[in-house]
């Protein structure tokens, strides 16, 4: 199989079914016991590449994926998420890790990397002026803190941004885009014909050792992918009614 890059533009010549669309969304289920048959490595990029498409905030893509499949690191990756089925049956696991602390140097990589020949010049500014008001807290998250209290201010007379204002705040920021990745690589999964499971069940300071994961990424998800078994899938899917949840305002 031939993986498209992300960067390849994409066809928009034929319209995705709803049909197609619905079945792959409906078929992903959170999958407990995996059978032993491998993921392909073409299948597995062709879904990390989709993972990468993700909407993600000012496409800084403050994330990374670690992709553990040798025997010996997964059954002490599998440990480390207290043992779980999913893990411990999984061919493959795949922490999804967000980085708070990439967007100085991706914001120098969207400059360096812009699709087009031209770069505008609101692009310029972007990336060189705002964001970097935008997303620097300060030594000690000072400057967080004097631009939360001028947002107070300014904020009485018309609507501005209310944050990042914090290294918390970051982590937030980050995890946001990063859980967005992670929904469409568990899509992709689907569409490819596999599953997943996605487990915050795990301790954190045993997989950040175990995978030598860099000091301020967070892992926001570790991911079980495979091929369903018999009896992978432990209940039917439900929800809560959506008059309870949803409001038309
Ligand atoms: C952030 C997050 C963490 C989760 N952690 C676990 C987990 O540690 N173990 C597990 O078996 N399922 C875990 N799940 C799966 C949920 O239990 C599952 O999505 C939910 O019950 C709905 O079922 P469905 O995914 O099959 O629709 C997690 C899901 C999410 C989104």
């Amino acid at each position: 199989m031939n993986v498209p890059s992300t960067n390849t533009p994409p066809d928009l010549t034929s319209n995705p079914t709803l049909d197609e669309f619905r079945k792959v969304v409906r078929g992903r289920r959170s999958v407990r016991r995996f059978t032993a048959e491998p993921v392909p490595a073409e299948v597995l990029d062709d879904c990390l590449e989709l993972a990468m498409l993700a909407p993600n905030s000012s496409n800084l893509q403050p994330w990374e994926f670690f992709v553990v499949q040798t025997p010996d690191l997964k059954a002490r990756l599998a440990a480390a998420c207290l043992g779980q089925n999913a893990a411990k049956t999984a061919p493959v696991l795949i922490a999804v890790v967000a980085r708070p602390d990439t967007w100085r140097r991706h914001a120098r990589m969207a400059l360096a990397q812009w699709p087009e020949q031209k770069l505008p010049d609101i692009v310029e500014k972007y990336y060189t002026r705002i964001a970097p008001i935008h997303y620097s807290q300060g030594p000690f998250g000072l400057f967080g803190a004097a631009k939360k209290t001028a947002g107070l201010f300014v904020g009485l007379a018309r609507p501005v941004p209310r944050g990042p204002y914090s290294p918390n705040e970051m982590k937030i920021w980050a995890t946001k885009s990063t859980a967005l990745a992670a929904e469409n690589l568990m899509l992709a999964l689907r569409a490819h014909g596999y599953d997943s499971c996605p487990m915050e069940g795990f301790d954190e300071c045993r997989v950040r050792r175990l995978l030598k994961l860099p000091k301020k990424g967070l892992v926001t998800m570790v991911l079980a992918a495979g091929k369903r078994s018999e009896k992978g899938v432990y209940n039917r899917q439900y929800r809560f009614a959506r008059e309870s949840l949803v409001h038309y305002l």
